[in-house]
């Protein structure tokens, strides 16, 4: 898979993008992860990517030329599967999408800023719109490094253990269960008899009803 991140920031996706399970991907090149300063893309002397909103009002809005100019750089490359722009009104992202978005060949990540973003843009040059949750953050940046997270370890070949993805809080929309190590008491706090017995059956009952219990408890929505 590869992903192209359109940013005015982009030294911001260094240190997160180089470590772990991200970092071991793109050295087994399963992922690459390519990161575009959109400010490369403007046309004025100097380099500006944003203006003033027609009709006034506070803020300013990202301008739809260097971002067509960047897109349209990308795209005389490659094939784009999805073109996604980061904003607190698109829809939420959630597992299905992050498995939906991990079968994809090449995607594009559009991070905005300031007040908005020429409508145009998002009528004519994006394919799907998400938000990381109901709260605002200071750029797309941060969103796009979660989406990339969440989607880059959900490939096959990036985790270790390829079931592991699998027995993810969410994926079956269950919170996932307990899990504990060595040693088996601390402080006289015990690891739970059944998973010490060895019978996988009834360790995989155990850890079930407690993904059940856990979900009820904590988010009884994801039952409906
Ligand atoms: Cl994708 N962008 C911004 N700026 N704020 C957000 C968000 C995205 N998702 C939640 N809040």
């Amino acid at each position: 898979m590869r992903i192209d991140i359109i940013t005015i920031f982009p030294e911001q996706f260094e240190s997160v993008f180089n470590y772990s399970i991200i970092k071991r991907a793109k050295q087994k090149g399963i992922v690459e992860i390519h990161t575009h300063n959109l400010r490369d893309y403007s046309t004025d002397k100097h380099k500006k990517v944003d203006d003033y909103p027609y009709g006034g009002g506070a803020g300013m809005v990202m301008m739809i030329e260097p971002i067509f100019n960047c897109i349209q750089s990308l795209k005389s490359q490659k094939n784009y599967d999805e073109i996604i722009f980061l904003t607190p009104d698109g829809e939420l992202l959630n597992q299905k999408t992050a498995n939906y978005l991990s079968t994809l060949q090449n995607i594009i990540l559009l991070c905005g800023h300031y007040k908005g973003i020429d409508e145009r843009v998002r009528e004519h040059l994006i394919t799907k719109e998400i938000s990381i949750g109901d709260y605002v953050l200071s750029g797309g940046e941060l969103a796009a490094m979660v989406v990339t997270d969440a989607v880059v370890r959900l490939i096959p070949g990036v985790l270790g253990d390829e079931t592991s993805a699998l027995s993810d809080s969410f994926q079956d929309n269950l919170l996932a269960p307990p899990v504990y190590t060595r040693p088996a008491e601390f402080n006289g706090w015990r690891v739970p008899e059944i998973l010490k017995t060895g019978n996988a059956k009834e360790i995989e009952k155990w850890r079930f009803e407690q993904s059940i219990l856990r979900t009820k408890q904590r988010r009884p929505d994801l039952l409906k």
